[in-house]
């Protein structure tokens, strides 16, 4: 094995680097289409109005994928001049052009205005005949044009959120991996779990009314990770310490991007409180340079897919102690000072 993969290691650094280039000249373009703007309503002009809707909104990833922690990180890392250089596209997602007049399969373009609001009102609800939603309302200032894809929580987890969230990379098509899933199947949608009902108001002092919460919780919501994790810890005859995670409670893999990870450490004590042994499995993806090596050895996926389950063994000592687990869950690889800690089991032996 190590007679493979030793030459790989000593490639030289310029037959790497036209391979690189290679690659990219190979690679598809992230989608392409026209950026739409509404007629006569700006960007902002949402947010006014809808003022419940926008707050819920502001609190979200959505809002913050270009000026949240994690690209702030990226520019401050340089990693965003690196990918420019290559010419990876990265503000497609982040700050979108519109994304309901896109073919299956495609993904938007960036826009050239008001990027920093992100994914908004306008990158989901505009198409080029207007504003689109589920057709509830009859009092509304503008056009309003009913469409099935907001009717339907199925067909929005499929022809809207997967705009986005099924990436080119096998491992982060979080949509294709949802449909597969138990949950999938029964027609628990990206919807039920991340757009909750909530009974709020549409708009700047209208009623409140039983509709979909726009605050799009996800694993940055510690009360979320923790429904999403189903972990238990038990002493086996053969004086072991067994940790089973399973992810049954999530519909994708655990976790679902592909730069994060969950960690686990195990931890045994004896009798006097003195630590006998420690091990850490982590969860999730590492790649060399994403987008590129994607194949093995470079690139190497442990995060726990939809409906199977994991376990970790440990050894434990003659006479009496602790044995227990942290869950901790990595926001973005190459931040590891902000790990959250957010359960922890504990078993005596
Ligand atoms: C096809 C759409 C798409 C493209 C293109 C894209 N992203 Fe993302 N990005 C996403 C989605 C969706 C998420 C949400 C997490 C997930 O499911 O991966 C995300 C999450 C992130 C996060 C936050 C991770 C976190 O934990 O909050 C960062 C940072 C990021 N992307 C950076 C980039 C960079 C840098 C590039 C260019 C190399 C890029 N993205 C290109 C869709 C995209
Ligand atoms: C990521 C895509 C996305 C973004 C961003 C988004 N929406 Fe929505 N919106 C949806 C979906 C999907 C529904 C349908 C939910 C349902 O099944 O009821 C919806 C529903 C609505 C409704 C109808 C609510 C009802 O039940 O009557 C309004 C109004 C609305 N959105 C306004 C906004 C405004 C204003 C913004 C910006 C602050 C916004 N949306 C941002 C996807 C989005
Ligand atoms: C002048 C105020 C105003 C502005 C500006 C405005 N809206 Fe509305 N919008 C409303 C009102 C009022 C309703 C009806 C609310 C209800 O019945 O709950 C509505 C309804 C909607 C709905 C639900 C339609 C449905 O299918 O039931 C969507 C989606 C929506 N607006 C999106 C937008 C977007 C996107 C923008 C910006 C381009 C925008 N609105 C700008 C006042 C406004
Ligand atoms: C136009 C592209 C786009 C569409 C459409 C879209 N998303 Fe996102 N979504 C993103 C990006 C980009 C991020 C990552 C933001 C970040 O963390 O920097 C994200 C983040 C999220 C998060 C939060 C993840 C976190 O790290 O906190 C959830 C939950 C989510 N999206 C659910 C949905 C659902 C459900 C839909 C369909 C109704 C949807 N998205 C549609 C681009 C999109
Ligand atoms: C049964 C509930 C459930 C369903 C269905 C579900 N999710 Fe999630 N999702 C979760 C939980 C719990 C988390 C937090 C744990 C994690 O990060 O995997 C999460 C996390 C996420 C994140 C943040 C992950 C990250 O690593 O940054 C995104 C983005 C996301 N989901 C998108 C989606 C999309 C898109 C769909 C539909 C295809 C979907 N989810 C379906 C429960 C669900």
């Amino acid at each position: 094995m190590l007679r493979i993969l030793l030459p790989l290691l000593v490639l030289p650094a310029p037959v790497l680097a036209g391979y690189l280039v290679l690659v990219r000249a190979l690679k598809e373009p992230v989608g392409a289409a026209a950026s739409v703007e509404h007629p006569s309503l700006k960007r902002s002009a949402c947010l006014d109005c809808h003022g419940p809707i926008a707050a819920e909104w502001r609190r979200s990833f959505h809002f913050r994928s270009l000026t949240g922690p994690f690209w702030q990180r990226i520019r401050k890392k340089g990693f965003d001049d690196v990918f420019s250089v290559l010419r990876v596209p990265c503000v497609n997602c982040h700050a979108p052009a519109n994304v309901l007049d896109l073919a299956e399969g495609s993904h938007p373009m960036a826009r050239t205005s008001d990027r920093e609001l992100g994914v908004d009102c306008v990158s989901c609800h505009l198409s080029e005949d207007g504003i689109r939603g589920p057709g509830r309302s009859e009092n509304a200032p503008h056009e309003v044009i009913e469409d099935e894809r907001f009717r339907d929580p199925f067909l929005a987890s499929t022809a809207i959120c997967a705009r986005c969230h099924d990436e080119t990379l096998d491992h982060a098509k979080t949509v294709t991996r949802w449909r597969r899933s138990d949950q999938g199947r029964r027609g628990i949608t990206c919807l039920h779990c991340h757009m909750p009902e909530v009974r709020a108001a549409t708009v700047v002092s209208g009623s409140a009314r039983v509709r979909r919460s726009h605050r799009f919780p996800g694993d940055k919501v510690p009360a979320m990770l923790r429904s999403g994790l189903d972990a238990s810890l038990r002493i086996t005859d053969a004086r072991r310490g067994v940790v089973q995670i399973t992810n049954d409670r999530i519909g994708h893999s655990f976790p679902a991007a592909g730069t994060n990870s969950l960690i686990v450490r195990v931890t045994v004590r004896d009798g006097k409180q003195r630590t006998v042994r420690e091990l850490e499995r982590e969860f999730g993806t590492r790649e060399w340079i994403p987008g590129y090596l994607d194949f093995w050895p470079f690139l190497q996926v442990t995060k726990i897919p939809a409906g199977e389950s994991r376990e970790i063994d440990v050894e434990l000592p003659a006479g009496h102690g602790v044995v227990s687990a942290e869950f901790r869950y990595r926001d973005w690889f190459a931040i590891k000072d902000r790990d959250l800690i957010f359960h922890r089991l504990d078993r005596r032996f």
